[in-house]
């Protein structure tokens, strides 16, 4: 992205009112606009470390003072004198090349800042340095959190459920799941697969609290109807499931575990490579559990029968290369019984796969910090905003923030977008520059002079109108698609070429759609979840459970759990102002 539009250069003429940005101190103006007023942290460090430059923004997301700041030494301020784990400054210093990572930091009083972490290199008066910019992005990610834990509380109490309804299939399907991840693992199918096949692998048998507990612990043959009977589990388990998003997978497996590689299975007579692949792994795991538990009917059969029985079956009701694969790891890794069920830590596990990849570390204060050269060497206000001359800096304010802007006047005439804004559209910068804002935007002026809880949704209106800065959640339909910008409007006065003042509006547009997305799917999770809970509920009788009070009973926990969290999702919103 580059200040100024070539074309309003060559073509500006033709339209009264465009900025020319290669006007001396326009691009100034702009560009130090934008650093006081964007909602990202920027600082200006060194090759020593010292910081020489902060904005405001910054000294907010920190919670620190300016006077304290400049001319300190980064981690002095936040590692406790330590380098930070995965610095990003130091090693954009020194390779001279921009990275990135995302952090999640732990503040003095315990609260926590996730943020997106660029650190850019720049030249400053001929000496290297470093950009740091921090985004904000910890809404989102407590609602991942929050997304997360809820998702593990509904894991949990279906466990408790089964556990309460019967002990052997509860602990039959944490066998399973041993098992199956143990060998998904072992077979190299990735992260994912290992958690279908964990998760599916607890969960499998789950449907069998529909079937009565006379039927599951009759001893003998079975009668028709109570064949008929067990054999409904599979696809209870995938009914009883909530039908979410994060449980679709986990789902198929639970219902194809009982398919044959012959198509001789149930409930979907399945064939060879139509059943998942987990389902697959499950259906060994499953069988080889089964056969060598003890009932209060028969004892279990020893490792190395069961062993024999599972090679019988590869090829009519295993999937040979998963029978081969089984052969091969207990054989390799000398696995008996006892190793093969040993638990995975499935919390942890799920945690990893779902939070992302971060740095995590806790803020302290080096002690003694402040000693060396506080306040020293930073850089003056003027200096900063001479750097609107250097390409490396503007190239590294413009490729650090993940934000789009546009300059209106106060016609809401367009004089300036960054392609950024305008390739989001699915428009030139030329095209956007030749419209009213609300065209540019998909023609929704309706949608932006509505007035909502009193005011003009349009954050630019309302900053024409008082003169201050402004803010709004807007949003956009673009080839079907909601998009959600956090936008920021500045009120500005620029000179056009002829140095005539022009009162503008500076309007900063964060992409905030996965927040949103985020925050609606989990509000829909909830609401699903709990319905499905309602309806299992009301199928219960005593006929089936007989212990239908303790199974009731953790169902009602997690009702209330949900409940819980929809509340703290709504307060969480409010307090971090994104409706
Ligand atoms: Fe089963
Ligand atoms: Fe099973």
């Amino acid at each position: 992205m580059v200040w100024g539009i070539g074309a309003s250069k060559k073509d500006g003429a033709k339209r009264k009112g465009w900025l020319d940005l290669g006007s001396p101190g326009l691009k100034q103006d702009l560009l130090w606009t934008l650093i006081q007023n964007v909602p990202v942290a920027y600082s200006i460090i060194d090759k020593s470390y010292r910081v020489r430059f902060v904005n405001d923004q910054m000294l907010r997301l920190r919670r620190l003072e300016r006077g304290d700041v400049l001319g300190e030494v980064c981690y002095n301020l936040l590692n406790g004198g330590a380098h930070c784990q995965a610095c990003v400054v130091g090693r954009a210093i020194e390779e001279g090349v921009p990275h990135r990572v995302l952090r999640k930091d732990i503040m003095p009083d315990g609260s926590v800042v996730y943020a997106d972490d660029f650190a850019v290199p720049v030249n400053v008066g001929g000496q290297d340095m470093a950009l740091e910019a921090l985004v904000d992005r910890t809404l989102e990610m407590l609602i991942k959190e929050k997304t997360n834990a809820v998702f593990l509380e509904v894991i949990r109490s279906m466990i408790k459920l089964l556990e309460k309804k019967d002990p052997y299939t509860s602990r039959h399907c944490r066998e399973v799941a041993a098992i199956s991840s143990r060998l998904t693992q072992y077979m190299g199918l990735g992260n994912n697969a290992v958690y279908h096949a964990m998760l599916g692998g607890l969960l499998h048998d789950l449907g069998k609290l529909h079937v009565p507990d006379t039927v599951l612990n009759k001893r003998g043959r079975l009668e028709g109807w109570e064949m008929a009977s067990i054999k409904e589990h599979p696809v209870f388990t995938y009914l009883i499931l909530p039908d979410l998003v994060s449980l679709t997978a986990i789902r198929d497996v639970a219902i194809s575990h009982h398919e044959k590689w012959d198509g001789t299975g149930y409930p979907n007579a399945l064939q060879g490579d139509g059943i998942p692949v987990e389902a697959r792994i499950a259906a060994v795991a499953d069988t080889y559990s089964a056969m060598t538990s003890d009932r209060p009917y028969r004892k279990g059969m020893d490792h190395e029968t069961a062993m024999a029985e599972i090679k019988k079956g590869a090829g009519t009701q295993f999937d040979p290369h998963v029978v081969e694969k089984f052969v091969q790891m207990v054989e390799e890794q000398s696995l008996d019984r006892r190793a093969l069920i040993a638990p995975e830590d499935t919390t942890a596990f799920v945690q990893m796969l779902h939070s992302g990849r971060h740095v995590q570390r806790r803020i302290t204060r080096a002690k003694g910090a402040q000693q060396g050269g506080r306040g020293q060497g930073h850089l003056a206000d003027s200096d900063v905003r001479g750097l609107a001359d250097s390409a490396s800096f503007t190239g590294a304010i413009l490729d650090a923030t993940p934000a789009t802007f546009m300059v209106i006047d106060e016609c809401l005439n367009v004089l300036y977008a960054s392609g950024g804004f305008a390739r989001a559209r699915g428009k030139t910068v030329e095209e956007v520059c030749a419209a009213k804002c609300f065209d540019a935007v998909g023609g929704k002026a309706a949608y932006c002079f509505e007035v909502k809880d009193g005011c003009v949704r349009c954050p630019a209106v309302r900053a024409f109108a008082t003169g201050k800065q402004q803010r709004s959640l807007i949003r956009e339909e673009f080839q079907g698609r909601t998009l959600y910008y956090d936008t920021y409007a500045v009120p500005v006065t620029l000179g056009d070429a002829a140095g005539n003042p022009i009162k503008c509006c500076l309007q900063i547009l964060f992409d905030m759609t996965s927040e949103k997305l985020a925050q609606n799917e989990l509000e829909s999770d909830l609401r699903r979840t709990a319905d499905t809970l309602y309806h299992f509920v009301t199928e219960l009788d005593h006929g089936t459970t007989g212990n239908i009070e303790d199974v009731s009973d953790v169902v009602a926990n997690l009702n209330d759990y949900l409940e819980k969290m929809q509340g703290e999702l709504a307060d969480m919103l409010a307090s971090q102002g994104a409706g």
